[in-house]
């Protein structure tokens, strides 16, 4: 991330933070790239910013000096993201920690294991029933009745990139009025990879405006994230108020942006290929599959981070204690020996799993959230919006972005009712 100063991102606008923080549009398309190096050796020692056209600050912030390994091939991806006493988390306190605090994303066992433990009950599977019925499908419909009637529609910025944030406030159970200034100050926390001040004014924000939030939780208890947060007890032991506002401040970032930009490259995808979503148009029990091909085809993160605590092998290369480690979960869910054809986008091929969510302790906590979300939201748009297809008028629509993907935009024509 090179061309971006923190000037050129407004003020008000948090899509535009987001998408030009992390430098949307500056490599088109990594996967022949990733295919290449996969084609050479499954690891790789050296910044490989070059053959992306990039230059070394991205390594740089997230690495510091540190010897790099970049790892992109399916095996060897898990391998490392399996293994978290050789790959350690920690890394991430160097970025992250500094914006969020002390998160559960840069967290090691024996901690990680006790805060996940106390965390994930709002996250399992059966917990999805309550937030499908309380949050998500209220919200989703909400703001497809302000789209409907209209002939012309950016998908993106006009359903997919709102709904999740509403989707975690609510959840939350902060007030109503709060959205507008918490979004915005939620996405300047990303801000640290340009402007470290702004970054960290908004961490500060964050802290004081949530620290008056648990407060009143802690008075009175309601039935939202927040007080379960409050509540939540493992042997005798309960979240301080820096444990619960680091967890608040991660979940924007690791839960909006994310989910805003799968549902929105699934959506080309399928636009894209018109006769997939006739299909399921038509059968919409085909929708968890369309979820998981979508999430193979374009994750939204193409990497995550690791630090190597001791001297290891992988296939061969030895990978030295105290070196970073660059896990490519983009390019391993294009590993030919796991998928053919794998840069086609097809709903009806073998359903295998994929590492667009990671693998191991950390594999994503919000993901069945997210897979909720992203079902509701496509599934509205094919229910209310008639003959929804890509605006020939509106010039090619592509996914961009090396660590982070989408498209900036989906334009979309729909039929009048
Ligand atoms: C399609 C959408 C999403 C994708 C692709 C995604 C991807 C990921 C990935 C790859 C990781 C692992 C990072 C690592 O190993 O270092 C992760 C972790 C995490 N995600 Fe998601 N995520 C999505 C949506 C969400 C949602 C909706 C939430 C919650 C509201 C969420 C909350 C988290 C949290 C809390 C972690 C840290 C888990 C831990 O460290 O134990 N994510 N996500």
């Amino acid at each position: 991330v090179t061309s971006v100063s923190a000037e050129s991102v407004p003020e008000q606008d948090p899509f535009a933070v987001f998408d030009e923080a992390v430098g949307i549009g500056q490599v088109p398309d990594p996967y022949p790239i990733f295919d290449e190096m996969r084609a050479e050796c499954p690891v790789h020692k050296g910044r490989q910013g070059q053959r992306f056209g990039l230059d070394n600050s991205m390594d740089e912030l997230l690495y510091g000096d540190r010897e790099l390994y970049t790892v992109v091939d399916y095996e060897s991806v898990q391998k490392v993201l399996r293994d978290n006493e050789t790959y350690s988390s920690s890394i991430m306190e160097e970025l992250n920690g500094k914006v969020m605090g002390h998160s559960i994303i840069e967290m090691d066992d024996p901690e990680h294991r006790r805060y996940r433990a106390l965390i994930a009950r709002a996250f399992t599977p059966h917990a999805m029933g309550r937030w499908e019925h309380d949050v998500v499908r209220p919200i989703v419909a909400r703001m497809v009745d302000q789209l409907v009637g209209r002939e012309r529609v950016d998908l993106a910025r006009e359903l997919f990139f709102p709904f999740p944030v509403h989707v975690i406030v609510e959840m939350m159970g902060l007030p109503a009025e709060d959205v507008a200034t918490f979004h915005r100050k939620a996405a300047e926390l990303i801000l640290i990879l340009v402007d470290i001040e702004r970054g960290l004014a908004a961490s500060q924000w964050l802290h004081d405006y949530f620290t008056g939030i648990i407060e009143d939780r802690r008075a009175k208890l309601r039935d939202d994230l927040i007080s379960m947060l409050v509540e939540a007890e493992l042997e005798g032991q309960k979240l301080t108020n820096e444990e619960i506002i680091a967890f608040l401040r991660l979940l924007l970032p690791a839960g909006a942006e994310t989910t805003y930009r799968a549902t929105s490259n699934l959506m080309v995808g399928l636009l894209q290929h018109p006769e997939q979503l006739a299909a399921l148009r038509a059968d919409r029990s085909l929708m968890p599959r369309v979820i998981e091909e979508g999430l193979r085809w374009e994750p939204p993160l193409t990497g995550a981070s690791r630090l190597v605590m001791r001297d290891a092998e992988i296939d061969g290369v030895p990978i030295c204690a105290g070196a970073g480690m660059h896990v490519l979960t983009g390019a391993a869910n294009h590993d030919p020996t796991r998928w053919e054809h794998p840069e086609r986008f097809d709903i009806f091929r073998e359903p295998r799993s994929h590492l667009a969510f990671g693998f191991g302790q950390h594999v994503c906590l919000g993901m069945h959230l997210a897979r909720l979300e992203m079902s509701v939201a496509i599934g509205e748009v094919l229910d209310r919006m008639p003959n929804v297809r890509l605006d020939p008028d509106a010039g090619d629509v592509q996914i961009t972005g090396y660590g982070f993907r989408a498209p900036g935009r989906v334009p979309v024509l729909v039929d009048p009712a």
